[in-house]
């Protein structure tokens, strides 16, 4: 069956009620194409706004959760917080905070892990950066990054989750990866988690992030590999829309 597509939008820490409410009205409102999923990530003070302003066909999204059920994790957020506010997905391992906040490949894999037990599905943030491209090493870095999350989960527990490749050196920057860097890279990851089994191979979306816009998505939707996006700045904006329809 094919892998059904894909958009996601990490709002980031950007937005007040106000814009927020607009931001989802819009998506409410614009004719969307019903074949592409739809996942937003609002910042997590208005994670419930969000949720019950959101048309029901579009799923939010927390942009990060603790891997320990609750206790004293000042400013965390846990899995049964999102439950309890019906947020069916989080973000986890973005670039942001692997490197701002010094995140690991195994802390990443245990939130991964903790959100998957706790019913959440993930968006499993990876990719490389400038230097590391640079330097030949892209598939070493993501491979890396997805070995430490397929040491803790079953083959069955990869349906739960969605890759978003986002190479660091085109996140915020304009420089969007080209088509043939995208393929490229998604075909490495799906070659790697065939090594997990085929049909994870063949199910897992692969997702590409990185300074997507209305204006390249299109071209981008087209490769084989390219299963959907991950949308910062651009979610923020009414062009966000076109993204989800890129395929229309
Ligand atoms: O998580 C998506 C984000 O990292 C991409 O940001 O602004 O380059 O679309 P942007």
């Amino acid at each position: 069956m094919p892998r059904q597509f894909f958009v996601g939008g990490n709002f980031k820490m950007n937005g007040v009620t106000d814009s927020i409410k607009s931001i989802v009205k819009n998506i409410n409102e614009a004719k969307r194409d019903p074949t592409t999923e739809v996942v937003i990530a609002p910042p997590t003070i208005y994670l419930a706004l969000t949720r019950e302003l959101a048309d029901p066909s579009i799923a939010v999204s927390a942009q990060n959760v603790y891997d320990k059920p609750n206790g004293a994790f000042t400013g965390e957020l846990s899995v049964e917080q999102l439950n309890d506010t019906k947020i069916a997905w989080t973000l986890v391992g973005h670039s942001e905070r692997r490197v701002l906040l010094r995140e690991d490949d195994d802390f990443v894999a245990r939130k991964t892990k903790a959100a998957i037990d706790g019913g959440l599905s993930v968006i499993l943030c990876i990719g490389e950066s400038l230097e590391e491209r640079e330097a030949n090493k892209t598939i070493d870095v993501v491979t890396k990054q997805l070995t430490a999350v397929a040491e803790r989960l079953s083959k069955e527990e990869w349906a739960k989750v969605v890759i978003a490749y986002e190479p660091i050196w085109a996140i915020g920057t304009g420089k969007v990866a080209t088509t043939a860097q995208a393929q490229e890279v998604h075909a490495a990851i799906r070659k790697w988690l065939a090594t997990i089994s085929p049909e994870v191979a063949e199910n897992t979306r692969i997702i590409y992030g990185g300074s997507v816009s209305d204006k390249n998505c299109r071209e981008l939707a087209k490769e084989n590999d390219v299963d959907g996006f991950l949308v910062g700045g651009a979610s923020l904006k009414p062009a966000f829309v076109d993204i989800i329809n890129s395929r229309l």
